[in-house]
């Protein structure tokens, strides 16, 4: 189901995460390379706001204990072990340039 996220991509700057919510749960919205990924919100080590992490890469940092996600997969690094796989969701970008997540 597609989902509006209720901001363009032209309002987003590269490696600057924001934080979207749609229906009552936060997501993480990282525009990288030139193309939108969406990131649950909560950090699976102990739910650290990774919608104010920083970008390292090809990854999402934790603000919180530091564990890194591929921006582009969800998967945990292996260099940081307290953290397991996130989910990542696919964006699209409708004609008015509104972005839509698959949830
Ligand atoms: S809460 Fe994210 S690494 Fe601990």
């Amino acid at each position: 189901m597609a989902e509006r996220l209720g901001v363009k991509k032209s309002d987003l700057r590269e490696n600057e995460p924001i934080k979207a919510n749609v229906a009552g749960k936060d997501y993480a919205i990282v525009l990288h390379n030139g193309s939108v990924h969406a990131l649950d919100g909560l950090c699976t080590h102990e739910q650290g706001p990774l919608f104010e992490g920083s970008v390292d890469n090809n990854e999402l940092i934790c603000p919180w204990h530091s564990g890194a996600f591929d921006i582009e997969t969800g998967k945990a690094d292996e260099n940081t072990p307290w953290v397991t796989d996130t989910r990542h969701y696919a964006v699209e970008e409708d004609e008015s340039g509104e972005l839509l997540i698959q949830i």
